[in-house]
């Protein structure tokens, strides 16, 4: 069998006779232009067409691209919108609407920010700054993975805080992308002679949200392979099309250059990976302990707070079971002997259902003594954290779990989790 994994000099029209079954992960690529730039062949698509045959042409070769991705694939199009002949051409949309054609399902249009363009403008022209990302799919179950590009490095202060109005994993990435285009010379020396190049960063995001290593990656028009060599980098299998050979072999020089470097700079990017795991960890525990701290407020509220209240908290590692809870968190609660167990214990649950205890993705576990030796005994640790009735992102003693028997209003709660965060640090 003839080698598939590589750039092939074939028209991109005919990619089922090279592709024969479906095995594409992701399709990311930016078609040529119509009939605004000759990319030097003779059977390029765009160049010297009619506006209908374009699109047809582009109708075919997108048929070829889903005939050819698996049924959780996407296809990802970099497109403009252009004048022509005194009127915008609404490029981006009437190509969506061709290739729904073929069954190409339109589920995302990001608006990608390039920054830079040129400084002045046409009479009653606004400066074009955006390109069109059109996402389709196949169906509508496919390989979104978002949590990876979640933001959880530039979120506001208020996280310390609010630990339960964040996403553990980061804020949901915007439909405005903000990537500056490469600027010559930046791809190593010479490499991007070629027209457009996408920026490294983009694709990268788009291949993370799309893909897994070892997965394939596809790009019709593959030009000066800015896709396929982001694909090698982060170890996904590629497979090209592109008429013009000099492109081609621009993509091996470069490849040859330098896949060593940019692989070890991938290798460092996942380091990103691991500072999301522990910010993901951190506001589980801000949430594990602010619930405690609520759960006295909502007691209080209701007339059941007792005197001697305290409560110690311990994260599981259990896999909690109801739908929606994010953790599982034991709460062992030592209360005044005027109360009357099972009474405590319904309203107990009765707050865990309603808001704010409900919107903490907590699936809490109780214990509930009124023996101190019971609730001491039930204390995992040897030494505790204490965190007072007011604030729990920051503890404000360290104790022997002997000494929790003595520990003075308003310290309530007891854990062996650590916080210790202060929100001006976080502005
Ligand atoms: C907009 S460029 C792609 C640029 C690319 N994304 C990059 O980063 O360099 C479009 C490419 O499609 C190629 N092309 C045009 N018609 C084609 C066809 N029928 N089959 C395969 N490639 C074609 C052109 O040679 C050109 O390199």
């Amino acid at each position: 069998m003839e080698k598939i994994y590589k750039v092939h000099n074939v028209d991109a029209r005919l990619i089922n006779s090279v592709i024969k079954e479906k095995l594409v992960d992701v399709t990311i690529t930016s078609p040529p232009y119509f009939d605004l730039k000759d990319y030097g062949s003779e059977q390029q698509i765009g160049f010297g067409q009619e506006y209908d045959e374009y699109l047809n042409d582009l109708k075919v070769v997108f048929k070829n691209v889903y005939d050819v991705t698996k049924d959780s694939g996407t296809l990802w199009v970099i497109i403009d919108a252009y004048r022509r002949d005194g009127e915008v051409v609404p490029l981006p949309f009437d190509f969506s609407n061709k290739i729904k054609e073929v069954g190409w399902k339109l589920q995302e249009i990001i608006i990608w920010k390039k920054d830079k363009t040129v400084p002045w403008a046409h009479k009653g022209q606004m400066r074009s700054i955006f390109e069109y990302i059109l996402v389709f799919s196949k169906s509508t179950e496919f390989n979104f993975f978002i949590d990876r590009v979640r933001d959880f490095t530039s979120l506001k202060k208020w996280w310390v805080k609010y630990p339960e109005r964040y996403n553990p994993k980061g804020k949901t990435p915007d439909a405005l992308w903000d990537f500056g285009i490469p600027v010559q010379g930046s791809w190593g020396n010479g490499y991007i002679d070629h027209f457009c190049p996408l920026p490294e960063e983009l694709i990268e995001q788009i291949l993370k949200i799309t893909t897994n290593e070892n997965d394939v990656v596809l790009d019709c028009f593959s030009g000066s392979g800015a896709v396929l060599s982001k694909a090698v980098n982060m170890n996904r299998k590629y497979i090209g099309f592109e008429l013009n050979p000099d492109y081609i072999e621009m993509f091996h020089n470069y490849l040859n250059n330098t896949g060593e470097v940019k692989r070890n700079d991938f290798l460092f990017e996942e380091q990103n990976t691991l500072d999301q795991d522990k910010f993901e960890k951190l506001i589980f525990e801000l949430r594990a302990l602010k619930y405690a701290r609520l759960l006295y407020n909502e007691l209080k509220k209701i007339g059941l707070l007792s005197e001697n209240l305290k409560i110690s908290v311990e994260i599981t590692n259990q896999k909690p079971v109801k739908k929606n809870a994010l953790l599982q968190v034991k709460y062992n609660i030592l209360f005044s002997e005027k109360y009357d167990e099972i009474k405590l214990n319904k309203e107990i649950i009765k707050l865990t259902l309603k808001q704010p205890l409900s919107k903490f993705g907590i699936e809490p576990i109780f214990y509930f003594t009124t023996l101190y030796d019971i609730f001491e005994s039930k204390v995992k640790q040897k030494f505790v954290y204490c965190y007072s009735n007011k604030v729990t992102h920051k503890f404000s003693s360290r104790i022997n779990k002997n000494e929790i028997n003595e520990s003075p209003k308003p310290i309530i709660i007891f854990s062996n989790i650590k916080v210790d965060l202060n929100e001006k640090d976080y502005e």
